[in-house]
């Protein structure tokens, strides 16, 4: 099977990985606001969510599934996840320590995000030098797996 990828980036998700080790084109806010500078012209999170037949949020943090649960959408991705196709599968791998998964808004959040259909990619527990458990694991081929039943 060959799919063709785009990345979409959270400016504070910027921090965490090498833009140079990303072989397919990545968007971020400033790609949303350049290429949109008048009435007619293409705006990118329609222009993304047209163009994807299926959305992996993989790591989903704990303020993204929060702006999710309650519909803000004030950064590319979040506009491309609220314009999202709601026929179309979205899955989303939470990643968030132990304190923060273990808040009740999380598992209320994810519930919310399981109502709109979307699917959950269950997170692993992984020991951390401080002590404390992150829930998320980069397993890329739990994603895929998923995207191959659908
Ligand atoms: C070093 C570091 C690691 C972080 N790891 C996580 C994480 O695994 N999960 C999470 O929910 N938030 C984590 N955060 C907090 C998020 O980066 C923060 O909520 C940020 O505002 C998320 O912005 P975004 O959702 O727009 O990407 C981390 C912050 C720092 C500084």
């Amino acid at each position: 099977m060959q799919v063709e990828v785009r990345v979409v980036t959270t400016d504070h998700g910027k921090h965490f990985y090498n833009p140079a080790e990303i072989q397919v084109p990545i968007y971020s806010d400033k790609d949303e606001w350049e290429l949109w500078k008048q009435r007619l012209d293409p705006v990118l999170h329609i222009e993304l969510r047209r163009w994807a037949s299926l959305l992996v949020i993989a790591p989903l943090d704990a303020n993204t599934l929060g702006k999710l649960a309650n519909g803000i959408c004030d950064n590319l991705l979040t506009c491309v996840v609220r314009a999202w196709d709601l026929k179309r599968p979205l899955l989303f791998c939470p990643a968030m320590n132990t304190a923060m998964w273990e808040h009740p808004l999380t598992g209320m959040q994810i519930d919310i995000l399981k109502g709109f259909g979307y699917r959950e990619v269950p997170c692993i527990a992984k020991s951390l030098s401080v002590g404390m458990k992150v829930c998320f694991k980069s397993q890329l081929s739990r994603p895929i797996r998923f995207c191959v039943e659908y």
